[in-house]
């Protein structure tokens, strides 16, 4: 009873690893248990409530295409899915969101003290599990990740409602934030099917490139998507203050009535500045600006997996090129 679907628009990428999702789903289940009732209650209503799975995708996709053939690439893969779970308990309560996978977050229904000491037990109990692969160069590679992306949350909580940001602080936020756990998905998906340093290499250079796409277009859907088809509501970076890039090429490219406009939005919470900025967004080319960002970086990934040749153009090869598509394309 698989909860992934490989008819569903634009994943037919997860196809070639669905028996091993299904081991990290065994997994994730027997991992997130504890005696402590609240503890699961919790962490079993974030992880039913679904997600895309991307980042364990990534590990598998990249391991089974590097050759491996063993079951540690599932571990990791689940160990990758805490540690991105931790990171929303936390960032949710720290963006005040309201709706999380198509539920209320768990801040709204469990308050903000038990996401976050959920989330911490989440991310201790990845530690125990990627200790029990026993790889020192894996423990490397996840420990300095961790301490990044908690690098990348404070970096953008000093940067809220500031208007100087621009768009080289914002790609540092989002590579710590986001891009360096899809970089460390793929490097330990490489490192655990013990492939040559050159290919370890391009699968973080790969991670890293599709990570960034994939927050670029998180901060366009932020303006333009569809809060029921997201799960999560719109709008919420700017009534949190966050000069994301289609909020920064907005306030350098708009008229002086869209700057002074920005400006005020970002700098004071007013709940009724969405409609008038995102209508501006939308009218300047700021979105389009965005997208071909990310287009690059999807670019720059798709040249990366140049490097697997043998492996690369077979049949996992195939599904993260449109792993890397669909970061670009979706809507969800
Ligand atoms: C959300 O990640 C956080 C970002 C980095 C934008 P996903 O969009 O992968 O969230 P789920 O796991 O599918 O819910
Ligand atoms: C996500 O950034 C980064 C982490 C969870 C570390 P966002 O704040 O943009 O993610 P969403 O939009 O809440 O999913
Ligand atoms: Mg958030
Ligand atoms: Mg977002």
């Amino acid at each position: 009873m698989s909860q992934y679907k490989t008819n569903d628009s634009g994943s037919a990428f997860l196809a070639p690893v669905l028996p091993d999702l299904e081991s990290v789903d065994r997994i994730i289940r027997q991992q997130m248990h504890s005696d402590i009732a609240l503890v699961g209650t919790i962490a079993e209503y974030i992880i039913n409530a679904g997600g895309k799975r991307i980042r364990p995708v990534l590990v598998l996709l990249i391991a089974r295409a590097l050759g491996y053939q063993g079951e540690d690439h599932c571990t990791l893969a689940a160990t990758i899915e805490f540690i991105h779970t931790a990171t929303l308990l936390h960032d949710d309560v720290v963006d005040e969101a309201q709706l999380r996978r198509g539920i209320p977050s768990a801040n709204v229904s469990f308050g903000n003290a038990a996401s976050v000491l959920v989330g911490d037990f989440l991310y201790t109990r990845a530690f125990q599990m990627m200790v029990s692969v026993g790889n020192m160069r894996i423990l490397d590679v996840l420990a300095d990740a961790t301490n990044l992306i908690a690098e990348g949350e404070v970096m953008q909580l000093t940067h809220v409602r500031n208007i100087a940001v621009d768009e080289g602080a914002y790609m540092n936020v989002i590579y710590a934030k986001t891009a360096k756990l899809f970089e460390a998905s793929c490097e330990i998906g490489a490192l655990i099917a013990q492939a040559t340093d050159e290919k370890v290499r391009a699968a973080a250079r790969f991670g890293r490139a599709l990570g960034m796409a994939f927050q670029l277009i998180d901060d366009v859907l932020d303006y333009a998507g569809d809060t029921g088809e997201m799960g999560k509501r719109i709008g919420n970076d700017l009534k949190e203050g966050k000069m994301t890039l289609p909020l920064i090429y907005l306030f350098e490219n708009g008229t002086q009535q869209q700057k002074e406009l920005v400006r005020r939005c970002v700098e004071e919470n007013d709940e009724s500045c969405f409609a008038a900025v995102s209508e501006a967004v939308c009218s300047c080319g700021a979105l389009e600006y965005t997208r071909s960002k990310a287009g690059q970086a999807v670019a720059q990934a798709t040249q990366a997996l140049a490097v697997f040749s043998g492996e690369g153009s077979g049949q996992y090869g195939k599904s993260l090129l449109e792993l890397a598509s669909f970061s670009v394309e979706r809507s969800f």
